[in-house]
This record gives C-alpha cells, structure tokens and sequence, in this order.
C-alpha cells in the first residue's frame, strides 16, 4: 500500500483531464490501490452555486474567483484530506491552476488569485494538459459555459504553459489517441509511487 498522493490534472476545455482522470482511477485501482476521482468545481452547495452561475454569467470575474476558492477549500477539508488520511491516491480533475489560468485570463491579478488560493494544500502532482483551443472545443460534445471560447482560451493555454515552465510542471500534449496519453500519464504517476 502508498502512502495518500496528490494528483492534479489540469487543462483547458476539451483537453481530457475529465476522461483521463477516470481512466488513470480505473488503472491505478486495477493496480491494487484505493483511489478517489474527483472535480473542481465540486458537485457539493458551492460548486453547484458555481456551475449555474457561469453557464447564466450571472457573476463577475472577482465574485468567480472568490467562489472557485471557498469550494477548493471545501474540498479540500470534505474529500481530499480525508481521503489522504485514508492512504488513498487523489486525482483531481482540475484545481488552484484552473483559477491561475482561467480567472487571470478574464482580467484579475495573479497574484491575487494566488494569495485567495493560499489556503490549501499544494499537491504532489500536477500535471498540465496541452491542445490547440480549436481542437479541445471541438471534442467537446456541448458547450456550455462562458470560458469555452477560442480566444479565451487562448489565453488560459498560455498562462498554463507559462506557469508549467516556472513550477516546472510535467506537459503531456493531447492531441493524440487516449491510449497514447493514458500511456505518458501512467509512466508520469509511477514516478511518485
Ligand atoms: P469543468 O466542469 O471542468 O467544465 P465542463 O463542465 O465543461 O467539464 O469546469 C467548468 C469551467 O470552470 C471550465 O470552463 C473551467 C472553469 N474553472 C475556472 O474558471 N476556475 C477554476 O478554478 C475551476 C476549477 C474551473
């Protein structure tokens, strides 16, 4: 048995953390490990709060950072302590890099959106996942949101990038087959097993 570990995968839009977190879950427990997939926002009261609110654009980019941040915090004290005291592995669809690359693309200061995020914990993995915007929204079944625009998320690939070279974050390109990713991710997660 491993100790609990961290894992955060991160990306744009039609990037494929979604269906890569839940097939690394899949492997990882066909391994003999106890795992818990989760997502931000959460499906707990703050983040279904949050998920209305941007598909009806009904808030602000300050008052959507604020929310983004009290529902890692939830998360973080609900599932994802929890489950690491549980010795369980943790992979998280999406976390404090989403509201760093998302919430700085629609206006805000880095650094803020750092300081409100200071509260949790930083995890042993993140991992970035890169796609060309007009590719990752066409692979999108529906679109729903606010952020899902090319030329938004233009600008949130770049600052995931930026931020991978800085805090030297593993990128795994996406534009290939899910086989293919799922092989790099695994061999990624061994390193920290
Ligand atoms: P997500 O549920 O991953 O999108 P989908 O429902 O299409 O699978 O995330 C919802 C949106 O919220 C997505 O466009 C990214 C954005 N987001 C932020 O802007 N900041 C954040 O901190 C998080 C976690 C997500």
């Amino acid at each position: 048995m491993t100790d609990g570990k961290f894992v955060v995968l991160e990306g744009i839009d039609g990037s494929g953390t979604s269906t890569h977190a839940r097939l690394l879950g899949k492997w990882l427990r066909s391994q003999g490990h106890s795992v818990v997939v989760t997502h931000e926002p959460t499906t707990r009261k703050i983040g279904v709060m949050i998920q209305r609110n941007i598909k009806t654009e009904e808030t602000s980019a300050v008052v959507d950072a604020l929310l983004f941040a009290a529902d890692r915090v939830d998360h973080l004290e609900h599932i994802i302590e929890p489950s690491l005291a549980a010795n369980k592995i943790v992979i998280s669809d999406r976390y404090v890099e989403s509201s760093i690359a998302y919430q700085t693309s629609a206006g805000l200061k880095m650094d803020w959106v750092l300081e409100i995020n200071k509260f949790v914990k930083n995890p042993d993995l993140t991992i970035i996942f890169d796609i060309e915007p007009e590719k990752g929204l066409r692979r999108k079944a529906k679109t729903g949101d606010k952020f899902e625009n090319v030329i938004f998320l233009r600008k949130v690939r770049e600052i995931y990038l930026q931020r991978a070279k800085a805090q030297q974050y593993p990128v795994i390109k996406t534009d290939r087959s899910i086989g293919d990713v799922q092989a790099d991710l695994q061999n990624l997660i061994q390193t920290i097993l």
